[in-house]
């Protein structure tokens, strides 16, 4: 039987169905149509929405910090591409930016995107392109030293051609381990959304070497119809 994120029944004997169903529109194409039915379906926007996050993906990276406690108060963070700000609503407090867990560090997030992002509280947001030269000094300058964290939810622009997203997305996310090479302190930690397909052999092999331990996720909130997976790499050997 289907569950919400909260673990009530959504379907069963004696229910309603209570699936919104999306007639197609004049101008709205077959799959917009389907994307609609989806987003109006699916329980993590309706959480999202009724707790106040930015988005769904905002639970991707609790349910990954929630298993792997990377997040801890006074914990210097860095988000790439992190519009329109949900991974960073969800550090926010437990990395103590605002400093209201008393007696606890402070912790620090600096989030970088090509998009302007509206401000939050505890965050620091720079609309910038992680593979301009010099983005980790710029990176290391604003957050006063080197990261604890680098996480990365970054996704290039759709082609619709799955082979070609893949090596896309591959390729932005091996920009973004150099990144964190360059980045994150000793014993640091990076998360990264991947895509299976083929290509990221090359990459686990590569993280493999730099960090202690590199595990492969699929977050309960990630779609099971997606490819989309997460790494976690600890412990970072710099
Ligand atoms: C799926 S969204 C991130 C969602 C975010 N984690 C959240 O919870 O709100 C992916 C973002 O990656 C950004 N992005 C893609 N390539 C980038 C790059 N080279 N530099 C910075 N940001 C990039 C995109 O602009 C997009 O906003």
């Amino acid at each position: 039987m289907a569950k919400t994120p909260t673990g009530k029944n959504t379907s069963g004997r004696g229910q309603r169905d209570l699936t919104v169903k999306v007639k197609t529109a004049r101008g709205r194409t077959l799959s917009s149509t389907r994307w609609l039915q989806r987003q109006l379906n699916d329980p993590y926007v309706k959480r999202a929405q009724i707790e106040g996050y930015r988005g769904r993906a905002a639970f991707k990276i609790m349910e990954l910090d929630d298993k792997y406690r990377f997040l801890v108060p006074g914990a210097r963070v860095v988000d790439l591409g992190c519009a329109p700000g949900g991974w960073a609503q969800v550090a926010v407090p437990r990395v103590n930016a605002l400093g209201e867990k008393s007696g606890k560090a402070i912790g620090r997030i600096i989030g970088v995107d090509l998009q302007e992002v509206e401000p939050l509280a505890g965050a620091e947001f720079h609309q910038l392109d992680f593979m301009d030269e010099g983005a980790d000094d710029q990176v290391k300058d604003w957050l006063g030293g080197k990261a604890d964290v680098v996480m990365s939810d970054m996704a290039a622009s759709s082609s619709g051609h799955k082979q070609t997203d893949h090596l896309r997305i591959m390729s932005l996310c091996e920009a973004a381990a150099y990144f964190a090479f360059d980045v994150l302190e000793d014993g640091g930690t990076f998360v990264a959304k991947v895509l299976a397909g083929g290509a990221e052999g090359e990459l686990q092999k590569l993280l493999k070497q730099k960090f202690k331990a590199v595990a492969n996720v699929k977050p309960p909130s990630s779609r099971a119809d997606s490819s989309e997976k997460f790494v976690v790499a600890t412990g970072f050997r710099g």
